[in-house]
């Protein structure tokens, strides 16, 4: 697929088939995530892939219980922000569902000297952000979420993840049920600053 397109189309996609994802195309994912830039080549990332149904089923227990008030609460002032918010409580009341979910974690590796949290996160994003659009350009629906943030200490028991290990990104994986469409973005002009402020 053509990479403008992919970039255009590569929209959260939050309504899946519960079918497998093959894993050699996984570790397609893992592998587009690993091409991307990071700071001194560092590479202070790792990828955990959940595919368990009996500890998606507990984790997803726990996460509907703690998320679905604040997502009911949430001002829904559009209707693009209602269904958004609807996609979110879609996704995570199906999180047992979800064929694949891909935990991002970072390591306090850069700079070797200081190793700094503002380099880990810097690591850690541009990698998620080449999976997502791996999963696009494999025809794989993806969503970004915080959603390991509302039940850390469960995350790490189920999963073994060290203490040292922080959770970054948990990103759903799965062929979607819906199509992929355009993001909705400003205008360059609106964000575009040239030579000066
Ligand atoms: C750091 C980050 C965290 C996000 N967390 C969530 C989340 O917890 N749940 C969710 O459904 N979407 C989450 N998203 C997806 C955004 O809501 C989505 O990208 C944004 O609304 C724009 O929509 P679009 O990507 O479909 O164009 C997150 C995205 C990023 C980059």
């Amino acid at each position: 697929m053509d990479l403008f397109e992919a970039m255009e189309t590569c929209r959260a996609v939050r309504y899946l088939k519960p079918e497998p994802v093959a894993e050699d195309l996984i570790e397609k994912l893992v592998h587009g995530a690993t091409r991307a830039s990071n700071p001194g080549n560092s590479q202070g990332w790792d990828f955990v892939v959940l595919r368990d149904r009996a500890v998606k089923e507990r984790l997803g227990t726990i996460l509907e219980e703690r998320l679905t008030p604040s997502i009911r609460s949430m001002p829904k002032p559009t209707a693009v922000e209602q269904r958004m918010l609807d996609g979110a409580h879609h996704l995570v009341s199906h999180f047992a569902d979800v064929p694949v979910w891909i935990l991002v974690c970072g390591r306090l590796v850069y700079p070797p000297q200081a190793p700094s949290e503002a380099m880990l996160w810097s690591s850690v994003y541009p990698a998620a952000q080449n999976l997502i659009l791996t999963a696009r350009g494999l025809g794989l629906g993806s969503t970004f979420t915080t959603f390991h943030g509302a039940a850390e200490a469960e995350f790490r028991a189920e999963l073994g993840i060290p203490n040292d290990v922080r959770l970054a990104v948990t990103i759903g994986i799965g062929w979607p049920e819906r199509g992929f469409g355009p993001v909705r973005r400003k205008p360059v002009a609106e964000v575009l600053h040239w030579d000066r402020w």
